[in-house]
């Protein structure tokens, strides 16, 4: 991750843009009362129900439950990730993006980025021209990788030894110190470093602009994973290495798992990045789909038999910052797993994370392999017909998600069919509402044999905090029924300015009511901050765990007019300095019934009487 924004820069930047004029550039909005509205785009409809407001530069959708501020738009309609929305909004206002973010983003890791090539360079040369490439061509030539190929996705050879890279890129303390930052070497316990690849076939990681930012390493040895025996026995000891041994850690040669990883560096996550993205991009023009693979001899392999839309995660599952990424290049993404258990566990779990990012438009597919092969041995056995032929054939993610669930109860019964909707419950709820999600639904009340009227009331009766359903769009409870806790947080949503007039907060925290944690908080936030807006409010990263509420609670239309929200906000108080003043007093009577008052008690009663007396 880049080095975290500042708050306050996210703030400033949520006060200067204009929501309306961003979402207008991209969905036509129109002037209804004090706000603006439209059909909403993340959801089919015919009528508008999605709605902007200027005032508190933040957009919701009644339909779908879509909402947000000008990040979350951003990230949701331009697929952006949260920095790059940050940045995009950042250039569009003309603001400088603080230095500590600029800095990781920048200047500093050019140098990082320009030893990392560097290192791919050298890698790439020994292949050709080190004594022992022989040995690893004659292993990638075993593998059946073509000259061709491995020069498309640069392949290369670290050779056996302590300091090859080092030597190669070293020279000074600055020089150390950044192949150390770049995972490229390790330090020693007695000062001085080591390198981390050695002994390995090497596959550089590039990122979407093609910049090397790490490698995985192979040993030439069997399939064995992480077995030192089968590894180490193949590693050459040279009279150099025997020499340093003592000083070296225990770990001779390229001994260790059969893939070694980068490690995480700040120009390299494993979690977000994918193998061959890149050269995807380059090989297919108008990329439309992409199979997601696990190996880096798959991605090399198919690619060498022309199926060149491929990608591999780095030995991680697949998280949904991997989905963004993919989904910001198609719109179509076929998984492709072994069919043995664990390639079953790991779909579901690419399954899992997919949910949130799903939605109409965008499809996923599973494929599964027979047990024992992977696709590099199968595009070898079957070509790429035979390959495209299984692609073909994978199922889609809601079969694969019915069939999952289907295959955990008795569907025979109708007890199991009432645990599937059970089971299935948590899942749909996570699929952003609109059109894919009442799809899904609709499939759920098909083999249930339910309508689907009856299956949403079942769905949302359990959970009355589930989200609505994408057909029947429910409006949000009046203003005039909520409580005079969520009346003030509204309030303030709408005219943070407000808070300046509530006094001191922590008289409210012996009031017991729902909601009055987050209300103080509020009120503390925009007495400390009183410039924030409704959007830079909800932006606010906070601990506490009800913070998320409030974004529900900026929805609510507010049926005051604006020169009324300051006499409206007063009268809450007002009465919550009197909800609050008889929770007290009714405690002290109670207490005054069972033993003897102290003197402070007393006069505490006499106090709270008065202001009864007074407030009545
Ligand atoms: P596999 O063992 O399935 O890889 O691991 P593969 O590509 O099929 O390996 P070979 O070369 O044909 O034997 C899948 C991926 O998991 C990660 C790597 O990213 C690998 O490509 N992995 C695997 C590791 O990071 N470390 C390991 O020790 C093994
Ligand atoms: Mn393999």
């Amino acid at each position: 991750m880049a080095g975290r924004i500042p708050q306050q820069f996210i703030d400033e930047l949520l006060a200067r843009v204009d929501l309306v004029e961003l979402i207008n550039a991209r969905v036509n909005l129109r002037k209804a009362g004090r706000e603006y509205s439209a059909c909403c785009p993340f959801h089919d409809e015919k009528t508008p129900s999605f709605s902007v407001s200027p005032h508190k530069q933040f957009y919701h959708c009644f339909g779908c439950g879509a909402h947000g501020n000008a990040i979350g738009f951003l990230m949701a309609y331009d697929n952006l990730n949260f920095v790059e929305a940050v940045e995009d909004l950042a250039a569009r206002s003309g603001l400088p993006i603080p230095r500590e973010m600029t800095e990781s983003a920048g200047d500093s890791h050019q140098a990082l980025y320009t030893v990392l090539q560097q290192a791919a360079d050298y890698f790439k040369r020994q292949l050709r021209s080190h004594p022992r490439a022989p040995q690893a061509v004659a292993y990638l030539k075993g593998r059946g990788v073509s000259g061709e190929i491995a020069a498309r996705f640069d392949i290369g050879y670290a050779p056996p030894g302590w300091d090859n890279l080092i030597q190669e890129l070293g020279g000074g303390k600055t020089q150390e110190a950044l192949l150390l930052e770049a995972g490229l070497a390790i330090r020693k316990e007695g000062g001085g470093c080591y390198d981390r690849f050695r002994e390995r076939i090497m596959f550089p990681i590039r990122d979407g602009r093609g910049r090397v930012i790490g490698f995985g390493g192979r040993v030439m040895g069997g399939d064995a994973q992480g077995s030192a025996n089968a590894a180490g026995g193949t590693t050459p000891r040279t009279e150099e290495v025997e020499q340093r041994r003592e000083r070296l850690p225990t770990t001779p040669g390229a001994a260790g798992p059969k893939y070694l990883n980068s490690p995480e560096t700040p120009v390299f996550h494993k979690g977000s990045e994918l193998y061959g993205l890149y050269q995807a991009r380059q090989a297919v023009r108008n990329l439309e789909r992409l199979l997601v693979v696990e190996g880096y001899m798959d991605v090399v392999a198919l690619a060498q038999f022309d199926v060149p839309y491929v990608v591999a995660t780095l030995g991680t599952a697949t998280t949904r910052e991997h989905l963004e990424r993919l989904f910001r290049s198609v719109s179509d993404i076929v998984f492709c797993f072994d069919g043995d258990r664990a390639g079953r566990a790991a779909a579901w779990r690419a399954l899992e994370n997919a949910l949130p990012v799903i939605r109409e438009g965008r499809q996923i597919r599973y494929m599964f392999l027979p047990e024992g092969e992977d696709p590099d041995t199968i595009i070898r056995k079957e070509g790429r017909a035979g390959f495209e032929a299984r692609i073909a054939k994978a199922v889609t993610f809601s079969d694969f998600f019915f069939e999952g669930l289907a295959a955990q109860v008795d569907m025979g019964s109708v007890d199991g069919q009432a645990q599937l909707v059970e089971l299935a419950r948590p899942y749909l709820s996570k699929i952003t509402a609109g059109v894919l999600r009442y799809m899904m639904m609709a499939r759920l009340a098909e083999i249930v044999r339910m309508t689907p009227d009856r299956l949403e009331v079942l769905l949302e009766g359990g959970s009355p905090r589930q989200g609505q359903s994408a057909r029947k769009p429910s409006r949000p409870a009046a203003y005039k029924a909520l409580t005079p806790v969520r009346k003030a947080i509204i309030l303030l949503l709408n005219r943070p300015d407000l808070a300046a007039q509530a006094g001191d907060p922590g008289r409210f925290a012996t009031l017991e009511a729902p909601g009055v944690g987050l209300l103080i908080e509020l009120l503390d936030l925009l007495q400390e901050k009183p410039h924030l807006n409704c959007a830079a409010i909800l932006a606010q990263q906070r601990d506490s765990a009800d913070w998320h509420h409030l974004g529900k609670l900026a929805q609510l239309p507010l049926e005051i007019p604006a020169d009324g929200l300051e006499r409206e906000f007063l009268d809450v108080l007002r009465h919550l300095e009197k909800m609050s003043n008889e929770q007290t007093l009714d405690a002290l009577l109670a207490k005054s019934g069972r033993q003897t008052l102290t003197e402070q008690e007393k006069a505490e009663l006499q106090q709270r009487l008065k202001l009864k007396q007074g407030s009545n």
